[in-house]
């Protein structure tokens, strides 16, 4: 037992209106109540227009909410941004930072995410920080490297077990039904956890998560690889029966 308790992330993306979030929510939130004491946290993303109604949703039943990004400042003129102080007033305990969409859809640095990360923290947030490799860069042999560089740009000063999960999600996993076999996850998974142990006092007992096509019925073989810490799904976060399935692989 790693003493690390697992986290099973549902990032929603740019899905869902409000019937359908708080139902989902809803949903999730009566599944954990009827669980019980569980031995996983259960966290939702849902996009920046459902959070206030997700969190009301959720209120008392364990499930946390987080946003899918944040700014780096606490308010201001940035048009179409949303700040980390307005994700916790929303009810959000924490919030994706780096995903590879973003990487790929707004050209975000790795700087910009470890500032991302900082202010997250600074609002009292848990930054989940999300690395990967893209199919040629693994192709290529790069994989590692590549993971090791954005581990290296992508994680604040400051960052501890209590404020930081990291996420690899190969890129080329990512809502395509493909995933990365268990040994190319607990090879990536192992340097990562070796870089944690280099760089924070508390890399012990960082979470690392896997994501990509997570789905329930390959979840308990990914649960159970070595230093994987929960989930971050996209796809199969999206229906109460899929995403309790995946959790229900860590009971
Ligand atoms: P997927 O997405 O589960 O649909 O592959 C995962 C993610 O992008 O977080």
């Amino acid at each position: 037992m790693s003493g690390r308790r697992k986290l099973i992330a549902g990032n929603w993306k740019m899905n869902g209106r409000h019937e359908d979030g708080v139902a989902l929510a809803t949903g999730l939130a009566e599944k954990l109540r009827g669980a019980g004491t569980v031995p996983f946290d259960l966290l939702v993303c849902p996009p920046a227009t459902l959070i206030w109604p997700v969190a009301a949703a959720v209120t008392g039943s364990g499930v946390a909410v987080g946003g899918q990004d944040c700014h780096v400042k606490t308010s201001g003129a940035h048009t179409g941004d949303i700040s980390p102080a307005m994700l916790t007033d929303a009810g959000c305990a924490y919030v994706i930072v780096g995903h590879s969409e973003r990487r790929q859809d707004h050209k975000e640095s790795d700087a910009l995410i470890a500032a991302k990360a900082a202010a997250a923290h600074a609002a009292g947030l848990v930054a989940i920080i999300c690395v990967g490799e893209t199919k040629e860069q693994r192709q290529a042999g790069q994989a590692g490297a590549v993971v090791a560089s954005q581990l290296a740009g992508s994680i604040p000063a400051g960052a501890t077990a209590t404020n930081t999960v990291i996420a690899y999600e190969p890129v080329w996993a990512i809502g395509t039904g493909l995933t990365a076999t268990p040994a190319d996850v607990a090879e990536i998974h192992a340097l990562i956890r070796a870089d944690l142990l280099k760089r924070l006092d508390s890399g012990a007992a960082v979470r690392i998560l896997y994501g990509g096509s997570v789905k329930p019925d390959n979840a308990v073989e990914l649960m159970a690889v070595p230093d994987v810490d929960g989930a971050l799904v996209g796809g199969a976060s999206l229906k109460v029966a899929d995403f309790w399935g995946i959790a229900s692989a860590c009971l």
